[in-house]
């Protein structure tokens, strides 16, 4: 587990930055913390250090559920998902499963619902915001990831 305190844009910018070197196609991120913790912030900025298109434009995708970005220098496609509109009708069903650990790197916000789907190894990142501070803390599920965060 790492702990970050105190995180402003800079510094998750440097994480970002820093982790997209660990990361492989298959790799799975889920994003934990409230609305406006920073989950997206992040996701941008992780996209931001993968590709070499500054212009490319990373939102939630809050209407559509997942969002995929390719090219743009990326090494490997990424998908983005924001499964809060998952809440009541959950991700069964869906064909999102192939979107996970598949060819690409894949980001999830609000997690929970789409647990069902979700495999047991991953990154998991949590953001948390009290109004004043920010912080990160991410924590390893299973051995790809502990070996990741041993290295970060
Ligand atoms: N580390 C940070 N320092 C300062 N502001 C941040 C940070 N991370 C996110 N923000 C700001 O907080 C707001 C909400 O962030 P966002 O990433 O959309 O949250 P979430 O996806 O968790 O709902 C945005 O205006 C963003 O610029
Ligand atoms: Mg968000």
């Amino acid at each position: 587990m790492i702990f970050l305190k105190k995180q402003s844009l800079a510094d998750t910018k440097k994480l970002a930055e820093h982790l997209a070197g660990f990361l492989s196609a298959g790799d799975l991120i889920l994003l934990r913390g409230n609305l406006g913790a920073g989950k997206t912030t992040f996701t941008r900025q992780l996209v931001h250090a993968l590709s070499d298109d500054p212009d490319l434009i990373v939102n939630s995708p809050t209407f559509t559920i997942l969002q995929q970005y390719t090219g743009h220098g990326l090494p490997f496609p990424v998908y983005h998902f924001d499964a809060y509109r998952l809440e009541t009708i959950g991700a069964a069903d869906q064909g999102f499963e192939d979107y996970i650990g598949a060819d690409g790197l894949t980001l999830v916000e609000w997690p929970d619902y789409m647990k069902e789907i979700l495999p047991d190894q991953y990154l998991e990142i949590a953001f948390s915001y009290d109004g004043q501070d920010r912080d990160v803390r991410l924590t390893a599920h299973g051995a790809r990831y502990e070996k990741m965060l041993d290295r970060l």
